[in-house]
């Protein structure tokens, strides 16, 4: 089954959040417990994409509410967005991981996720219209723009989005996810947090 067939024609958020909760275009639908659709303004003119969902989201079913959702929704703040202003999901909307005992350790999806679970992005995002996608680490990268680009090397800049979903003036910006962020060895962490809000903050003033 492709994902691409459980998609309305002109389907609203309400409507592919429901027709995504039935998707098994993959085989991580099996082990996790539900599938993670985007959350936030179904307006926003900024919507960003992070990797899949967490340990956290898989229990509570919305995307960026464990540890580093919360990092990212500080620095959302900090960067000038006001409540509620952006659109939040994932390049891969269930989770993947391994089982260690009672443990369920993060794995990064494999290509073929991110290929399998793509369509349901780019309705999100002909469906929410932003002026800007925000790349959040390399999967989202992967997922929307390829593999030409790197995190490290093109972060920061707004590029023109030619990616799925997109319009013709919709761009794009790459940035760190907030998993790395947390990642980091103490005394790199909030430089690594003040890089992220200056990224973002980019794009605050760019929609302002
Ligand atoms: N990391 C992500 O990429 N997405 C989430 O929803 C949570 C953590
Ligand atoms: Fe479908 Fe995506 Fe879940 Fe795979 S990860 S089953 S493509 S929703």
């Amino acid at each position: 089954m492709d994902a691409s067939t459980l998609i309305p024609a002109q389907a609203d958020l309400p409507a592919l959040k429901s027709a995504a909760d039935r998707c098994t275009a993959c085989e991580l639908y099996e082990p996790a417990t539900q599938t993670v659709f985007g959350s936030g303004n179904p307006q926003a003119k900024v919507l960003l994409v992070g990797e899949q969902p967490g340990d956290v989201e898989d229990q509570r079913g919305v995307p960026f509410v464990g540890p580093a959702g919360k990092l990212l929704q500080r620095a959302v703040a900090e960067a000038g967005f006001g409540p509620g202003a952006v659109y939040v999901t994932n390049a891969v909307k269930h989770f993947r991981f391994e089982l260690r005992g009672k443990r369920r350790i993060h794995q990064t999806p494999q290509p073929e996720h991110i290929r399998a679970c793509n369509p349901w992005v780019a309705a999100e995002i002909a469906a929410v219209r932003p002026q800007i996608v925000v790349c959040l680490g390399a999967t989202a990268v992967k997922a929307l723009l390829g593999s030409t680009y790197r995190v490290t090397k093109d972060r920061g800049a707004l590029m023109p989005y030619p990616g799925p979903g997109a319009e013709p003036e919709t761009r794009a910006l790459i940035t760190i996810h907030p998993s790395a962020i947390l990642r980091m060895p103490d005394d790199a962490r909030e430089q690594g947090y003040a890089d992220l809000v200056a990224d973002l903050a980019v794009v605050a003033a760019a929609v302002a």
